[in-house]
């Protein structure tokens, strides 16, 4: 059993899901060939590292993160900090020889995701977009791939999170630094698009920002102020829209809010095909829309559930519908990012994966601009 000395830097509410994660591998995963170990832990927050040593078991704690990527017996590093800090830790773990997993959308800017990757060229990297993960994605993803869908026409994707809904949502770092809701939530809804449907070829868009101040504060991006609180500036995009061409010839439509009322964790997908259609939603994590032609008079959508029969499902729940969450599909992520590291293999998602997402975010962002349509240049 090989050990994996696990550095973690930012320990906020993905840092914390995903060192929950790294510690269920072990009663998860009887197969794995590797044991996962909590060496070291990094958050700007003394209070958050006392919590990670002593309710997390990590050996050590740091409020510089320096001190994690510089450790002997840390092998992988996981990045779970602000975007805006992601380059500079990606580059010195890499510089360090660790392999390296971070957050999406990996740095503030398109410009930085691209110097991200190649920086970690010589390193396996993996990328946290989690959703590829859904037991009943990769079922989907086999369907389409097995042509079950048939030539696919059209895709239609949106991220609707209510986290920015409310104008007394504190100006927290994803207000107030690089990019907005493209970055912070239509990058999910993207990229299991390439994995779906395959590569994006033009796109046209618009972009805006409906609560331009917030109050000043340091919660999360769930912490609220109060009415008479000074307020700044917020910085970036609030919603995102695109049509888009895909390089299948397939016709899309992206959609993502941070402030929009109603859906409250809405990252969904419909595929339609010539034979067939698919549609999902994190709302409903476990239960997958199927729709094939057939003569029947009667067909039409049906549900599948979620179940033991489909990947990794049954290490959590066993039998069907009996559901699994938010957080296991962040443990199948570490699972699968720490098996290849162990195996020496690339992984995917990659930086490369996080590159194709911003080369379509700056199509978007140029569109916005332009009010043309934009053609996605490999960056
Ligand atoms: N894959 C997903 O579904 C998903 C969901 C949420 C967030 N994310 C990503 O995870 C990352 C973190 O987001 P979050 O929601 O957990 O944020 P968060 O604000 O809850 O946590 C960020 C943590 O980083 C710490 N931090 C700030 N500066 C630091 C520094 N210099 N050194 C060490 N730690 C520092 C903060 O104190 C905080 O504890 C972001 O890149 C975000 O895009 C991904």
């Amino acid at each position: 059993m090989r050990r994996l000395g696990i550095g973690l830097i930012g320990f906020g509410w993905l840092g914390q899901a995903h060192s929950r994660s790294m510690l269920r591998i072990r009663t998860l995963f009887g197969e794995r060939e590797f044991d996962p170990v909590l060496v070291a832990c990094s958050d700007a927050v003394p209070a958050k590292v006392e919590e990670a040593v002593r309710d997390f078991g990590y050996a050590r704690g740091a409020t510089d993160w320096h001190e994690v990527v510089d450790a002997p017996d840390v092998d992988v590093v996981v990045i779970a900090a602000p975007n805006a800090l992601h380059l500079e830790m990606i580059e010195a773990a890499a510089a360090a020889g660790k392999h390296v997993f971070c957050e999406k959308p990996v740095g503030a800017s398109p410009e930085e995701t691209v110097r991200a990757h190649s920086a970690a060229r010589d390193v396996i990297t993996g990328v946290g977009y989690n959703y590829r993960w859904a037991p009943l994605i990769r079922y989907a993803a086999g369907l389409i791939r097995d042509g079950e869908l048939g030539e696919l026409t059209n895709y239609r994707g949106r991220f609707f999170s209510m986290y920015g809904s409310d104008p007394l949502g504190v100006l927290s770092w994803r207000f107030q630094e690089g990019l907005g809701v493209t970055s912070d939530l239509l990058s999910h809804a993207v990229d299991l698009a390439h994995m779906l449907a395959g590569p994006i070829a033009r796109v046209v868009g618009t972009t805006a920002t409906f609560i331009p101040e917030r109050p000043l504060g340091n919660g999360s991006h769930y912490g609220r102020g109060r009415p008479g609180d000074p307020r700044g500036p917020v910085v970036n995009e609030d919603y995102a829209a695109m049509l888009v061409e895909f390089e299948n010839g397939a016709r899309g439509s992206f959609e993502a809010s941070r402030t929009m009322i109603g859906p409250e964790s809405q990252m969904a997908f419909d595929v339609h095909g010539t034979r067939g259609a698919l549609g999902w939603n994190l709302e409903r994590l476990n239960e997958l829309q199927l729709y094939r032609v057939t003569d029947d008079p009667g067909s039409g959508y049906t549900t599948v559930f979620g179940g033991e029969r489909f990947p990794h499902h049954g290490r959590f729940a066993p039998g069907s519908a009996n559901g699994i969450g938010y957080e296991d599909l962040v443990t199948i992520e570490d699972y699968e990012f720490c098996a290849s590291v162990a195996s020496g293999r690339p992984h995917t998602p990659s930086f490369a994966d996080a590159v194709r997402w911003v080369a379509v975010q700056s199509a978007l962002l140029q569109s916005a601009r332009t009010g043309r349509w934009e053609e996605v240049a490999p960056l």
